[in-house]
């Protein structure tokens, strides 16, 4: 029973959702999440940090072609958006409770995602938790791996310094990814970049946000792959 968000209602992800635990052990390989989808073969895109769904929920009814996969680690989160893609009965979505970097890393089959969605990531200020920021260089890696060949990892945040972060990351990276102008999903209402929960709540707190595409290049190592 989760009582927070479900105000006294429980919270069922039903079909919708599954846990991290479920997978298979990392050394039994990888674990292919478009199998969950009726239609396997369809375009595939991956949201890290979903919160309550609301991109995902926004998005997903606007391209029924593609297949959406959010991960989420809180597990209230989890639930909610688990629950309400559900309770919309969106055939083209799925929530797994995971924390996506070790997702991508050790179960994502390489070169499957269009576009991986990354929006309003914690920042983890302190200089001892930044090795908890999705972005680090390692991520970059395995995100390009799991990139069909042009995808793109897509970013916004409100925050400075983690603005920051990844503008280092993208430049100490360009061997990986062409940093190209951030294209607004069609979901996004009126002067919002994408809006997701975070960012109506930053937008009503005035403050400024900050875009970045990055499109995966092809390296010696994947030409020819
Ligand atoms: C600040 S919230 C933003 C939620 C949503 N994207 C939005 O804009 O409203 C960030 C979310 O990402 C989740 N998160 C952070 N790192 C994650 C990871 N490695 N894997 C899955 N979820 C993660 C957190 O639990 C949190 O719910």
């Amino acid at each position: 029973m989760s009582f927070g968000l479900g105000h006294g209602r429980d919270l069922d992800p039903g079909d919708w959702g599954m846990d991290q635990k479920d997978l298979p052990p990392v050394d039994q390989g990888k674990w292919d999440p478009r199998r969950w989808f009726a239609h396997p073969e369809r375009r595939f895109e991956l949201e890290i940090g979903s919160g309550k769904g609301t991109f995902l929920l926004q998005q997903a009814p606007l391209e029924p072609m593609t297949n959406f996969l959010g991960m989420e680690w809180t597990n209230e989160f989890y639930r909610y958006a688990a629950d309400r893609l559900r309770r919309h009965e969106l055939a083209n979505v799925r929530m797994m409770r995971a924390n996506a970097v070790e997702f991508i890393r050790h179960w994502c089959p390489v070169g499957i995602c269009s576009v991986i969605h990354l929006y309003f990531s914690d920042p983890w200020p302190k200089t001892r938790h930044h090795k908890r920021r999705v972005v680090q260089d390692q991520s970059l890696v395995d995100i390009h791996a799991a990139l069909v060949q042009g995808g793109e990892l897509r970013i916004v945040t409100d925050h400075v310094e983690l603005w920051a972060w990844y503008e280092e990351h993208a430049t100490r990276n360009a061997h990986l990814f062409e940093r190209i102008v951030f294209d607004r999903p069609a979901s996004a209402g009126e002067g919002e970049v994408v809006g997701t929960n975070f960012e109506r709540k930053f937008r009503r707190e005035g403050r400024p946000f900050h875009a970045m595409t990055l499109r995966r290049r092809e390296t010696a190592a994947t030409q020819g792959s």
